[in-house]
């Protein structure tokens, strides 16, 4: 098989057939075929595109380009969820121990943030002691045991992607809804569970900028899942706001700690419950959503979920008195208000320039080898809906940077503010089934 007639055969909008496509991933994989090739290969797919089943055998052949983590070893449905990542999103810090507390196996790899957006492992590791590189036998038993485990990629998972994303991100083919869907769900299949919850977000703050793109690739991972055999469900979620409030690694485990005691954000609670809900059901723990949903909110209200946080920090090694009392945890020596300098009701909070100003405070990475600064961030004091004085706070910012004018100009710009009171939209805007 030559690869330039594959190339050229996806270059004229052909479809290519199974050998094929496991031919390339194969041998780039091996070494044989040249980055060169490779990257043209991808632009092809970025011009015209793949089918559903191009996609779904895309995705099977980089699934097993390493290892496949076998979970059957631990008993019960095991359900896995997966964000497209955003600005504040800590949701698994809170949406695992809610689900584990209602009987959901939660057997979890995450990633570390990059740009704009977090990543749950740097927030879990702002918890002193906290590891996030168990075993896999410690993984297995913690997941049996107590229900959840949340660690880092192990193992040799997916090197096709490592490769594949790496030579996208520079040759300008990031951007193609096969390419991106094969990409996130090889890793996903891999990782072994046997449902799958996709959040995909859709704003300023999001991978998709639209809702439209954003059902594009809801609807093309969810065929995949379902195609190779794993329950898979999305929701479209909106991130033209931050969610919740805080945003930066101690003060969302703050806003993770003060969810689970009850007292968390509204979008947040409802994106927690929404998904929880979806993710029994995919369990088999219950019959329907509204079940579901009923059952998570006792266990909110009643602390058993934020008894389940307090185990799988144990669990993993983290220091619980700081879970217990959060004000232990460090504290940035700058902590400045950024005042409103006119009235009117909050439209939007471009959720790109929070999470670039809180990235350019110490709370993210530009590049991969960048370190972070637990402390850092921003706690927004307005939400979009509501009404805001000329001269009141619309954010408070943490740093132990001594110069951050450029910050607070790009918070108080990040506040759209217009006279009508807008429209009230929900977090999560559609269940993508099928
Ligand atoms: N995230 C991924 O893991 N892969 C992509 O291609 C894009 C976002």
């Amino acid at each position: 098989m030559q690869m330039q007639e594959i190339i050229s055969k996806k270059r004229h909008g052909e479809k290519l057939l199974d050998e094929e496509i496991a031919f390339f991933i194969k041998e780039y994989v091996k070494g044989t075929i040249p980055d060169y090739q490779a990257s043209s290969f991808c632009m092809a797919v970025c011009c015209n595109g793949m089918d559903a089943h191009e996609t779904a055998v895309l995705t099977d052949c980089m699934m097993h380009s390493g290892d496949v983590v076998d979970l059957s070893k631990i008993p019960g449905v095991k359900v896995d969820k997966h964000s497209t990542g955003g600005v504040g999103d800590k949701t698994s810090l809170v949406l695992g121990p809610l689900v584990a507390s209602a009987g959901v196996k939660l057997a979890k790899m995450s990633g570390r943030g990059l740009g704009f957006t977090g990543g749950t492992l740097d927030k879990m590791e702002s918890i002193p002691g906290m590891r996030i590189d168990l075993t896999q036998e410690e993984f297995f038993k913690q997941v049996s045991t107590i229900g959840m485990a949340i660690i880092g990629q192990t193992g040799n998972l997916v090197p096709a992607d490592k490769k594949l994303y790496a030579l996208r991100d520079v040759t300008g083919t990031v951007d193609s809804i096969p390419l991106i869907a094969s990409s996130i769900m090889s890793k996903k299949l891999a990782s072994g569970s046997d449902s799958i919850l996709l959040d995909v977000k859709f704003g300023s703050g999001a991978f998709m900028k639209t809702m439209e793109d954003a059902r594009l690739l809801a609807k093309a991972m969810v065929k995949i899942g379902n195609s190779l055999k794993r329950n898979t469900k999305a929701i479209l979620t909106d991130m033209s706001q931050p969610l919740g409030l805080a945003v930066g690694n101690i003060l969302e485990v703050k806003e993770a700690i003060a969810t689970l005691k009850g007292n968390g954000p509204k979008d947040f609670v409802e994106l927690c419950l929404s998904a929880g809900s979806i993710m029994l059901v995919q369990a088999n723990v219950c019959r329907t959503k509204e079940e579901a949903r009923k059952i998570l909110e006792k266990n909110l209200n009643s602390g058993l979920a934020y008894k389940k946080f307090l185990e799988f920090v144990e669990a993993q090694g983290g220091d619980i008195s700081y879970i217990e009392h959060p004000e232990k945890f460090d504290v940035s020596k700058n902590i400045v208000e950024v005042k409103a300098e006119k009235e009117g009701y909050c439209h939007e909070i471009t959720a790109i320039q929070i999470g670039l100003a809180a990235m350019h405070l110490g709370a993210g990475r530009a590049t991969k080898e960048d370190s972070i600064d637990y402390t850092a961030g921003i706690v927004l004091n307005k939400k979009v809906g509501d009404k805001v004085l000329k001269g009141e706070t619309l954010a408070t910012i943490y740093t132990n940077k001594n110069i951050f004018d450029e910050e607070i100009r790009m918070v108080k710009e990040a506040f759209i503010l217009q006279k009508e009171q807008p429209e009230f939209l929900p977090i999560v805007r559609d269940i993508i089934e099928e």
